[in-house]
């Protein structure tokens, strides 16, 4: 299993009332997709297109570690020529982005059992991983063939093929062997186009994310959007009375958001 180096050089959100770390489950680009009389896989290359302005969001908002749900292991079981449409935009898209990935310093890792991904795209894949190892500005996780139960059985199958004591597991332990070894667990998961599931996303890491399910349907999100959740993010947490009312006034000016009620 490749894993990310420990990000002790990460930068810290610009607040302290923002997440470090941000899990997303893009859903909702078949009904977009349908909204529009378009093909389903129209819906993913627009999907693909959000990225790029979320990613510019969260950098906005110092958030440096963004965890992408690509594709699930469940995801294998959608008609063949959907699957093989998202195979190919995987390909395309690290084709298109890494150069610029890597001049903003952002290191991509993609989560999940690659063993059945095609070779042609394991080995894009592993190229962009080595490409941009070395930086430390950002982590860009995309889960790809993933699946949280499978995750977690796979890194206990993993130590015990290393001769670990398995009567000797402790949770620490058990999180180093995950693909998201070393990366803060996630702070926020954001869910698009409204069901209010995990569907196997992150589910060892995501024990105490706060979750934020929007309608919006991932094509349609955007900046704002993503402010939005962060905004609702920093509303989440209370305990600092008079102190944290203060911060969300500023909160506000500084995501341009406007408060609901
Ligand atoms: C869920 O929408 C979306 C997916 C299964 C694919 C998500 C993938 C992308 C946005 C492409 C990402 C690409 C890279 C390189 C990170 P859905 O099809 O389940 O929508 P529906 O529920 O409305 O049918």
């Amino acid at each position: 299993m490749l894993r990310p180096p420990a990000p002790a050089a990460i930068p810290l959100p610009a607040r302290p009332d923002l997440p470090r770390h941000i899990g997303i489950i893009m859903d909702g680009n078949g009904r977009w997709a349908r909204q529009r009389h378009l093909p389903r896989v129209a819906g993913h290359r627009a999907g693909v297109r959000t990225i790029r302005p979320v990613m510019e969001a969260c950098d906005q908002a110092g958030v440096h570690i963004l965890t992408l749900y690509a594709f699930s292991t469940e995801n294998w079981s959608r008609p063949r020529t959907e699957v093989s449409a998202l195979m190919q935009l995987f390909g395309e898209t690290i084709d298109r982005e890494v150069d610029e990935l890597d001049q903003n310093g952002v290191q991509i890792r993609v989560l999940g059992d690659r063993s059945r991904l095609s070779g042609r795209l394991r080995d894009k894949v592993a190229g962009a991983e080595a490409r941009t190892a070395h930086n430390t500005d950002a982590i860009l996780n995309v889960a790809i063939n993933y699946g949280g139960r499978g995750e977690i059985v796979a890194a206990v199958r993993e130590l015990a093929a290393a001769g670990f004591d398995l009567s000797q597991l402790d949770e620490e332990t058990l999180s180093r062997a995950l693909y998201t070894s070393g990366l803060p667990d996630p702070d926020l998961i954001i869910r698009t186009a409204g069901e209010m599931r995990i569907s196997n996303f992150l589910l060892w890491q995501a024990a105490y994310a706060e979750l934020y399910v929007t309608d919006t349907l991932w094509p349609d999100f955007g900046e704002n959007a993503l402010n939005d959740a962060l905004y609702a993010y920093s509303a989440r947490e209370r305990r600092f009375g008079a102190v944290r009312e203060r911060q969300s006034a500023q909160l506000i000016d500084f995501l341009h958001v406007t408060p609901a009620g």
